[in-house]
């Protein structure tokens, strides 16, 4: 499989054995991505991190994976230090970046930014979230953790709990989980449910999601549950985000009628959505997952511009 030069903008843009390459791929940098081991195939190379929206994890993990894969990273976090302040278009600055380095990694608050930012740029965009949109990676690493922890994808019953209007997270990950035939259960405010484009893909690949409030009912069986924060700056209206923040949150409690080998995912930050009293149980693998950004991520940047393992 050649992904050499490919942009990666939305994980409709794989398919399945593409995916199931790279979650295999990733395996291969854990030991890497915790300095265990040391390579340097991306030696040379340049990566642009063009962060127009906060981030802690999806940044960071990217740096550490150019970083442990012999890289450079040149960028910003802050958009109000760089030309856009005085006005310069995203396509110019894309244009900049592009002969500054060897591939591009953005972050947006507008949906289609990275696609946009694909037109131009010569050099490979990865999308590291846009608006409401997709956030591949996020979507890739998540994959990988569940795969790690459950030895399979398939058949697991997975809720996706939340804010799923506006989670780009679960929107991505809806759409991969039913290509690999998970159980899918949706749990969210009613005026936070699922896009009804979503709940239509996952029909189309043969899933049939159940949609419900109902947490403490449907947690009882479940594998994973994929927490979301409900997220504030997506809502355009602080009344709308009063009514539904606190809906929903994990503590030992509720985790008291869960299965023992239940694992919680949580794409971070959290707030008050998971109780600090889960973190020490076995239940927690959102730290985990967190890290598994960097080995996915050490995956993506070397299928995509350096010599593979
Ligand atoms: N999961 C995630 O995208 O986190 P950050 O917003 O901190 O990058």
């Amino acid at each position: 499989m050649n992904f050499k030069g490919k942009d990666i903008i939305s994980i409709k843009d794989f398919s399945k054995p593409e995916i199931n390459y790279i979650l295999d791929y990733s395996k291969k940098m854990v030991d890497f991505a915790k300095g265990e081991k040391y390579i340097d195939i991306l030696k040379g190379k340049v990566m642009s991190s063009l962060f127009f929206e906060p981030s802690t994890r999806t940044m960071l993990s990217f740096g550490c994976a150019m970083n442990r894969l012999g890289g450079r990273v040149i960028g910003f976090s802050d958009p109000g230090k760089t030309s856009q302040k005085k006005g310069e278009s995203l396509a110019d600055t894309i244009r900049m970046a592009d002969s500054y380095s060897d591939l591009i990694v953005i972050r947006h608050p507008q949906e289609g930014a990275a696609r946009l930012a694909t037109e131009f740029a010569e050099v490979p965009v990865i999308n590291a979230g846009d608006g409401a949109g997709q956030h591949p990676t996020q979507c890739l690493l998540d994959l990988f953790t569940i795969l790690t922890e459950k030895k399979k994808i398939e058949g697991n019953k997975v809720i996706l709990l939340g804010d799923l209007k506006y989670g780009r997270t679960v929107h991505s990950l809806a759409y991969a989980l039913s290509l690999y035939g998970a159980e899918l259960t949706f749990v969210s405010p009613k005026s936070l449910e699922m896009p009804r484009e979503v709940v239509d893909e996952c029909k189309d690949l043969g899933v049939k999601p159940v949609s419900t409030s109902n947490l403490e009912k449907s947690i009882r069986d479940t594998d994973v549950l994929y927490v979301t924060r409900i997220q504030k700056e997506r809502f355009p209206d602080a009344e709308e985000y009063n009514k539904v923040v606190g809906t929903y949150t994990i503590d030992n409690k509720l985790l008291q009628n869960a299965k023992k080998d239940l694992i919680i995912m949580h794409p971070l930050p959290r707030l008050a959505e998971i109780n600090p009293e889960v973190d020490t149980t076995p239940h927690a693998l959102y730290f985990k997952e967190a890290f598994n950004g960097v080995p996915l991520r050490m995956a993506l940047l070397s299928l995509t511009i350096g010599g593979e393992l």
